[in-house]
């Protein structure tokens, strides 16, 4: 797709550049001085001319901008079903996790032909992931969700790179991404070690960290339950409203007084140094794990009970 556009321009660009040099040299022989005092005639073009050299040009521009903005569109938009990966860059490394719990450092396992989506942050500079084959690529920024998509067509290696400098040791913060036959992914994925889902971390931080003692999921705590929040509309004190989407849940651990959720009190610590950027996304996997918004119903609330896990009560640690 990124390819088609890139080779239409490419010829776009090689037919005109070859017709120029060719309308130069041509004009240049035919039209050249024959006498030391040869003045040429004023010449004034018929307007259907003057049209089409406009209007031609503006055609072929017009067609590169509808087409990049719909491969724009298509790239930076992924698909609802995609396999979600989460990606943290630091110096010099990119750790990268799967829903199921494995973790990679400057490797990542992903089946061919399913779409799969990265959601990247960075632990401390801005780093940018570049994986050429797959024509991506997205700055990693501190404090912010970014994401790529791709779908890999053909099992095999492809290089990972960071293509932002980022300090000493920027060209050696590269990778492999490995693209699976779907049943040697599973294999893969049941192979490693794995210390249980991103949601059970997220859930044990959400214990370990006290989250539990006020985020009642009965909505009885002095903070909001959690249940069926992921993806809903929040209403804040301000009447403001906001999605709660990735960044949301994120600002709301690190700088809880940002946004407060209406009816409720600005109480919450924050939790910025006490919890890493990857115990932030097991906590957002924690949060989405809870239940998406659901239609206010009779059932809905029974239905939501039955969604939350039951370890979202405070359990005794043998600690
Ligand atoms: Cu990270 Cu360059």
């Amino acid at each position: 797709m990124t390819d088609n556009l890139y080779f239409f321009m490419v010829a776009v660009t090689i037919f005109f550049s070859f017709s120029i040099f060719l309308a130069i040299l041509i004009f240049a022989i035919k039209y050249r001085r024959r006498s030391p005092d040869e003045v040429p005639p004023q010449f004034h073009g018929p307007p259907a001319l003057e049209l089409a050299w406009t209007l031609g040009p503006l055609v072929i521009v017009m067609i590169m901008f509808a087409w990049g903005a719909h491969v724009y569109f298509a790239v930076s938009t992924p698909p609802e079903n995609a396999l979600q990966i989460y990606g943290v860059g630091k110096q010099w490394m990119w750790k990268l996790q799967h829903m199921e719990g494995q973790r990679e450092i400057n490797e990542l396992h992903i089946p061919v032909g399913v779409p799969v989506k990265v959601t990247l942050t960075s632990e401390d500079v801005i780093h940018s992931f570049f994986v050429p084959d797959f024509r991506t690529k997205s700055d990693v920024l501190p404090g912010r969700y970014t994401t790529v998509w791709f779908e890999a067509t053909k099992p095999g290696r492809y290089h990972l790179f960071c293509a932002e400098y980022c300090g000493t040791r920027h060209s050696g913060m590269t990778g492999w991404i490995y693209a699976m036959e779907p049943h040697d992914y599973q294999a893969w994925l049941s192979g490693g070690a794995s210390e249980g889902s991103m949601a059970a971390g997220g859930q044990k931080l959400f214990q370990d960290l006290g989250c539990a003692s006020c985020h009642l999921p009965d909505g009885r705590g002095r903070a909001p339950s959690l249940v069926g929040v992921f993806g809903s509309a929040v209403k804040l004190a301000n009447g403001s409203t906001v999605k709660a989407d990735e960044a949301y849940i994120r600002e709301s651990i690190l700088q809880p007084n940002t946004k407060i959720a209406a009816g409720f009190q600005p109480i919450m610590p924050t939790f910025q140094g006490l919890v890493t950027e990857e115990g932030v996304t097991q906590l957002i996997e924690y949060v989405r794990s809870l239940g998406q918004p659901q239609a206010a119903a009779p059932g809905a609330a029974a239905s939501t009970e039955t969604k939350a896990p039951p370890a979202a009560r405070p359990q005794p640690d043998a600690k």
